[in-house]
């Protein structure tokens, strides 16, 4: 089966990548994008464990076709941990012995 080259961003970072017609999103993310923060659970569209933010909107992975998302922007949990700062680590950013707290946490995180 031909590939076909498409465009994504994937947490910010622009990509391209060559995809088979029926790759899912969910497959070409994690093997082709490095997005392996995007997890398979029924592969059927029901657990929503693939769920990522595609133009902002929320999707199944496993559901879209990759070639579906050229030229669009993946948001996946990792781009959106990014993009968050938990309430403590906004608090300890504002004291000095509290910001080496806040970079131990954000260092498990
Ligand atoms: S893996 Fe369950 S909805 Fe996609």
């Amino acid at each position: 089966m031909s590939k076909t080259a498409i465009s994504l961003e994937v947490n910010g970072r622009a990509s391209e990548v060559w995809v088979s017609p029926n790759q899912s999103l969910l497959e070409v993310l994690r093997t082709e994008a490095g997005a392996t923060d995007v997890k398979l659970g029924c592969g059927e569209g029901v657990c929503g464990t693939c769920t990522v933010l595609l133009d902002g909107e929320p999707v199944n992975a496993c559901l879209v076709f990759a070639v579906q998302a050229d030229g669009a922007a993946v948001t996946t949990v990792r781009g959106l941990a990014r993009r968050v700062t938990c309430t403590c680590c906004r608090r300890a950013s504002s004291s000095t012995p509290a910001r080496s707290a806040a970079s131990a946490h954000r260092a498990w995180s």
